[in-house]
């Protein structure tokens, strides 16, 4: 997240510190060795954390429970002026455990240097960054990653940020965010895998594997982190940081079902919320982190707070002070204090004081510990501070490729009328319009914190390598002036001086290629709209256009769905390619000219208009849920349709996919197969994604009247079919009680199997 700003306040920061760096950086020349040492056995592990506990005092055991905002960035509210000499000195005594945002392998080497060489008991530090999709290399936001369904992809994806991050001092990501969402206003839902458990669940696991890899001893794997724990996807009106209210039914099916993955693909950390849940501050919740997440999940890592949530218990009324709130958080099981300086204030008398007892401290150190025992660091605390390996892999060519795989598989097509797209290899007089299609920076999406500005192949860079039959015109900027999103928002622009030169352009033209949508920075933490259309002007640009030639492809760029119901009715052709990362243009441009057939499907809803939100495929049936009578009295909108504008699931392809004979049998009820047979219909090769989604018919807690219980992608040759299978088992029919118990309850189910979560074909069983 990079801008002029925060690139001033850096400096600022640096001028005041610059005694600090020099201490730090200077004159420590040490050689880098990487461990080659396989992962060691938990109860050896456990030994040696059980040893090193013994000889803690307790300024050190609280030490380890407290991380620090770096020297010299921050990426939140920035701590009181100043105190970077008070850091640096509890730093000496041993009274860190962690850093975030400190990132370079040189700087660090300096701090773990201190931390290793010169406090007391040599505990080495852990390093915490958000890698949240890629490092330098940036993959597709993950909002955008999630439209793949790619397993694969999406893991090889957390890979390559794990080995850049790696390779620059970081030893743990605060990814992957597996928040379920339903409201586009909200700007994190770029951050997450969208709208359903099942599919969340799928895509977190993905992505915590490509992180921590398979030892997570080696070099350039890291641990991960699943956030926000929990329900913080709830927040009223996708309004940041609110408010946050649901019954246990959503919270046992809908919110915890991707941490219970998480857990169970041995997720190393857990970062709790900012939010309330039943009135309770999720870092000072004891049902959520001690009877759940430790408790029933037998959860091993640690949980670490967000950042100030600790202190922000005072803002909700929940602690009376930073004391109390210190209290709260280490008796519901906070393992690690982010920037509040609770820990690093109050615990230690609390412990003295007798208000909290020595084991929760023992109990949390020992979680922290043994992650950093698991990492290695140990071993090698410097194994991450390679500047060798740092010059040598960022920005790598195998990234780029696996970027743009990625990329390529995120597009989700939504509408292609009369067969525009693909466009010909020979096409001759492309107009481009738009100038998001000229941008360098806005594709690289939100959460990008190690990122360079400018490193995004532009949408113009990625056509040159198709064609030179394209002029462009910028028509309409989206935000006035430079874009400065770091800590404030800019005006989005007025200014419609362009709009002639684009509209002749236009008039000129046979195709025009439009690539509007919101900036990067429209989306993010902090960034909720209430307006979820094009903004600024470019509405009124893409009508104005329309009027001169209806021949339009749109390219939307975007964060989150965005209501466009005038486009959808009335541009021929419409391709999501929120925002793709580095290599965003090369992807859109493959696209565009056929070189990569699309194959996403959205992870997420795109409303009709923003009164529709929240809105989600799987909801339940309300007690009106059709018209049966004709009259006013059933759940609808006066001036509205009740269905969303593109439905979950949904996305087209270059060619056509035909369902067929769906079979179902029902004789294993602890194993009910479903097949159909699907044949590529359109003439040439695609890749679908076939989804199966089940309805409980009656249960004892009411179920959502549609919920994906599986999918397949794969690719298919022309005329070729293919018979897909799935298997239904309790893990799929059952659901969770108002008391958090698993239970599956015989009776009648309905199954779809289709292309979408609308569109498939549909049969019956019953679980006996
Ligand atoms: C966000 C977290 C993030 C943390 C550290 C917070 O504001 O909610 O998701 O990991 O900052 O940057």
């Amino acid at each position: 997240m990079h801008s002029g700003y925060q690139v001033l306040l850096i400096f600022r920061h640096m001028k005041r510190s610059n005694f600090l760096i020099t201490l730090l950086t200077g004159a420590l020349v040490l050689s880098s060795c990487v461990s080659n040492k396989p992962a060691e056995r938990a109860d050896e592990i456990d030994k040696k954390v059980n040893a090193l506990l013994a000889q803690m005092t307790i300024e050190e055991k609280v030490g380890q429970m407290v991380q620090y905002n770096g020297f010299y960035d921050a990426t939140g509210p920035a701590p009181s002026e100043g105190n970077a000499q008070e850091k640096y000195d509890n730093l000496k005594k041993g009274g860190v455990g962690s850093f975030l945002n400190v990132r370079g392998a040189k700087q660090v080497r300096a701090l773990q240097k201190i931390a290793v060489e010169e406090t007391r008991l040599g505990i080495p530090l852990i390093f915490g960054l958000d890698v949240i999709h890629g490092h330098k290399t940036l993959s597709p936001i993950p909002l955008a990653e999630s439209a793949s369904w790619d397993m694969q992809a999406i893991k090889k994806s957390a890979r390559v940020a794990a080995i850049e991050a790696s390779a620059i001092g970081i030893n743990w990501t605060f990814a992957p965010m597996v928040d379920i969402y339903r409201d586009a206003r909200w700007g994190r839902v770029m951050e997450g895998a969208g709208e359903d458990p099942y599919l969340g669940a799928k895509i977190g696991v993905a992505r915590i594997k490509g992180f921590q890899g398979d030892d997570l001893s080696a070099h350039n794997t890291i641990a991960a982190c699943a956030k926000h724990f929990a329900g913080y996807g709830f927040v009223e009106a996708g309004k940041e940081y609110n408010t946050v209210d649901f019954g246990t039914s959503t919270l046992y099916n809908i919110v915890l079902p991707p941490f219970k993955a998480a857990v169970d693909a041995d997720v190393k950390t857990v970062m709790n919320a900012f939010n309330i849940v039943n009135g309770v501050p999720s870092t000072g919740n004891k049902f959520l982190q001690r009877d759940i997440l430790k408790g029933k999940w037998g959860f091993k890592g640690y949980v670490i707070s967000d950042w100030a949530s600790g202190a922000e218990m005072v803002n909700h009324g929940f602690a009376a002070d930073l004391k109390e709130a210190s209290l709260h958080a280490a008796e519901a099981g906070c393992d690690m204090d982010m920037e509040s300086y609770t820990y690093v204030n109050h615990l230690v008398d609390l412990v003295e004081e007798g208000k909290v007892n020595v084991s929760i401290v023992d109990e949390a150190v020992g979680r922290i510990l043994r992650v950093k025992y698991e990492l290695g660091l140990f071993d090698d605390p410097y194994k991450y501070c390679d500047e060798a390996r740092e010059k040598e892999l960022l920005y790598h060519d195998d990234h780029q490729a696996a970027a743009l795989d990625m990329a390529h598989k995120s597009v989700v097509l939504l509408k292609n009328e009369g067969g525009i797209l693909p466009l010909a290899k020979d096409q001759k007089k492309i107009a481009v319009i738009g100038a998001l299609a000229d941008d360098k920076t806005s594709m690289l999406g939100s959460w990008r914190i190690g990122s360079d500005d400018g490193t995004a192949v532009s949408v113009l860079e990625g056509l040159n390598k198709h064609t030179a039959n394209y002029t462009y015109a910028k028509g309409a900027d989206v935000v006035a002036g430079d874009v400065n999103f770091v800590f404030h928002l800019n005006e989005n622009t007025t200014d419609k001086s362009g709009f002639k030169e684009a509209i002749q352009l236009a008039k000129k033209s046979e195709v025009v290629v439009m690539v509007l949508g919101e900036h990067g920075f429209h989306s993010g933490e902090a960034r909720s709209r209430t307006k979820i259309d094009l903004p600024g002007v470019q509405q009124q640009l893409l009508e104005e256009v329309y009027k001169v030639n209806q021949n339009i492809v749109l390219v939307l760029t975007n964060g989150r769905p965005l209501a466009l119901p005038w486009a959808a009715d009335n541009i021929p052709a419409i391709v999501e390619t929120w925002q793709l990362g580095t290599q965003s243009g090369n992807a859109i441009a493959d696209v565009l000219f056929g070189a990569y057939n699309p194959s996403g499907k959205l992870p997420m809803s795109f409303p009709r208009s923003v009164g529709q939100c929240p809105i989600y495929y799987n909801k339940f049936s309300t007690g009106r849920p059709v018209n049966a009578e004709k009259n006013v009295f059933w759940s609808h909108y006066t001036d509205e349709e009740n269905d969303p504008l593109y439905a979950f699931g949904y996305g087209l392809s270059y060619t056509t996919f035909e369902y067929a004979d769906l079979k179902i049998d029902d004789a294993n009820p602890k194993a009910i197969k479903v097949s159909v047979k699907v044949t590529n219909t359109g003439g040439v090769s695609g890749e679908e994604v076939t989804q199966l989604y089940i309805r409980d018919k009656a249960a004892s807690v009411v179920r959502p009247i549609k919920e994906l219980k599986g999918f397949e992608k794969y690719t298919l040759a022309a005329n070729e079919s293919k018979e897909v299978t799935f298997t239904l088992t309790d893990a799929e029919l059952g659901f969770y009680d108002n008391q958090g118990n698993f239970i599956v309850e015989p009776g009648m189910f309905d199954v779809m199997v289709g292309t979408s979560s609308v569109k498939g074909l549909s049969g019956s069983f019953e679980l006996k």
